[in-house]
């Protein structure tokens, strides 16, 4: 969707994954990958090289993507030969970042004449070693490009230092930061449904709009991942990169064009309105939970104290629901309330656009008072839905609301890429709209962190909630204030 993008033919590729043989390697882009080359996105001249500590030889290594990686592909999307011609693409190379004292055994076998791509699926506290090392190995020119994964630091300083880092290396147009909610087609739709379309435009501002709702609710707990979870918190995890990328998005003023500055200038400014809370306002506009023992549907599952690798003395929230608002002509006295958690009663993605009521009913009947409402579901369903007044039949005026429904999946019944696919492609092709820039980045950390401070003042613990609830009682009670509900 940007301006200038690669052409794939006559490129040499070389993909080389740090952290490769990880839960992200393994799970995602591999798979990733393995889409990309079936449908014919890939260089023909392409090698995938992954890294780790493991002790892999390279006969190792595709024998452990077969058991690993192969139940991410769906069986649809399977395809033997493509298979077996993917695996033909990889390598492995055993290396551990901080005791090996250079890279050689890299450069060795990457190729001079080929474009390299580095992807740091590694904990970010490895990323500047990782760059300094890669530099002084003399694989980094003006043509390599760096996959930099979330969580990008763990606050301001530390996502300052490591973006101050890696751009000694390399230029700002070089570096991919990768948040794959922009990879998502229904997160790339919402552009088109802001941009392409020329009803919504008027009335998407103050007074026409009482409150915008974005919620990521996730049904699973945080499994294998306890040990890096728990020193990040749903806030960290989520909040800072994901829902703040959507609330940007809905936020937005239209930018100049799709170009990777035109559409991350305006997701900036947002940025920069977000207003700061204060103590007082993170103690009244924000709610942490923690999941309890419960029950997901019919699944009994524990509570997030009882998860492995969690400490006894944990004060984590796996739940976030917060009140912000955007200071600007546009949003005035507006608020977005956030909310995202893990063991939810059910796995959505949704945004809700609520609209006022009409200033003056001419309506007797009592139920007039429900709002017009958008609901954009990004997932797992998409979906967009207006709810409107309609006349109830009969002879009286009474009325209800009901809902247009316009099912994305069969409008377009064709095959979706997932996000990793999507940003890979991106990352080949040096497109780089759908990556956050250094200063979106610190911009989102600038807001979150002093709210995580705050809850460090306030030394309170997260309210407790039952898995399989939606949330501690608290978030209720945050929109109850202002007369409005979540919408579940
Ligand atoms: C990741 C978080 O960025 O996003 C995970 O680290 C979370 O904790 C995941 O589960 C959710 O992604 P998706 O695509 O399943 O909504």
């Amino acid at each position: 969707m940007s301006n200038a993008s690669k052409s794939l033919s006559g490129l040499s590729l070389d993909m080389i994954i740090f952290g490769g043989a990880g839960d992200l390697a393994v799970r995602k882009l591999l798979p990733a990958l393995y889409m990309a080359h079936l449908h014919g996105n890939l260089p023909r001249d392409t090698r995938i090289i992954g890294l780790g500590r493991h002790e892999f030889s390279r006969s190792d290594y595709l024998a452990f993507v077969e058991i690993q990686s192969r139940p991410f592909v769906s069986p649809d999307n399977f395809g033997a030969d493509a298979w077996s011609g993917f695996l033909e693409l990889l390598d492995y190379i055993c290396i551990d970042v901080m005791k090996d004292r250079d890279f050689s055994a890299l450069a060795d076998r990457t190729r001079k004449e080929a474009e390299r791509v580095f992807y740091l699926a590694t904990a970010p506290s490895l990323f500047t070693t990782i760059c300094n090392k890669i530099a002084a190995s003399g694989l980094v020119d003006h043509n390599s490009r760096v996959v930099l994964e979330k969580p990008l630091g763990r606050d301001l300083s530390s996502a300052t230092e490591i973006n101050d880092a890696v751009g000694v290396h390399f230029k700002e147009e070089q570096i991919y930061r990768i948040d794959h909610y922009l990879g998502k087609e229904t997160v790339q739709n919402l552009m088109v449904l802001r941009f392409g379309n020329s009803i919504l435009e008027p009335i998407w501002r103050a007074p026409n709009i009482s409150s915008v709702q974005i919620t990521v609710a996730e049904t699973v707990g945080v499994g294998s991942r306890a040990g890096f979870y728990d020193s990040a918190g749903a806030m960290r995890d989520m909040v800072q990169n994901h829902l703040l990328q959507l609330l940007c998005i809905i936020a937005m003023e239209p930018p100049v064009s799709l170009s990777p500055n035109g559409v991350r200038d305006e997701k900036l400014k947002v940025l920069r309105s977000l207003r700061r809370m204060t103590v007082a306002d993170i103690a009244r506009d924000t709610v942490r939970g923690r999941y309890i023992r419960g029950a997901v549907g019919s699944e009994a599952v524990k509570g997030y104290l009882e998860e492995e690798e969690v400490p006894q003395d944990s004060t984590t929230e796996t739940f976030v629901a917060l009140r912000a608002y955007v200071d600007t002509w546009r949003w005035a006295k507006i608020p977005f309330f956030l909310r995202t958690g893990k063991r939810m009663p059910k796995r959505s993605s949704q945004i809700v656009v609520e609209f006022t009521n009409p200033p003056f009913s001419i309506f007797p009947d009592a139920s007039h008072g429900v709002a017009n409402r958008l609901v954009i579901e990004l997932q797992p369903d998409e979906a967009i839905r207006l709810q409107i007044m309609a006349k109830q039949p009969g002879s009286g005026m009474s009325m209800r609301p009901v809902t247009l429904n316009l099912d994305l999946q069969s409008a377009f019944p064709q095959r979706r890429a997932e996000a990793y696919e999507r940003l890979l492609i991106d990352v080949i092709r040096g497109r780089l709209t759908h990556f956050m820039r250094r200063d979106e980045l610190e911009a989102a950390w600038e807001w979150v962190e002093p709210i995580i401070d705050g809850w460090t003042r306030l030394g309170e613990n997260p309210h407790s909630y039952a898995a399989g609830s939606w949330g501690p009682s608290a978030a209720s009670a945050l929109l109850a204030r202002d007369g409005f509900v979540w919408h579940e």
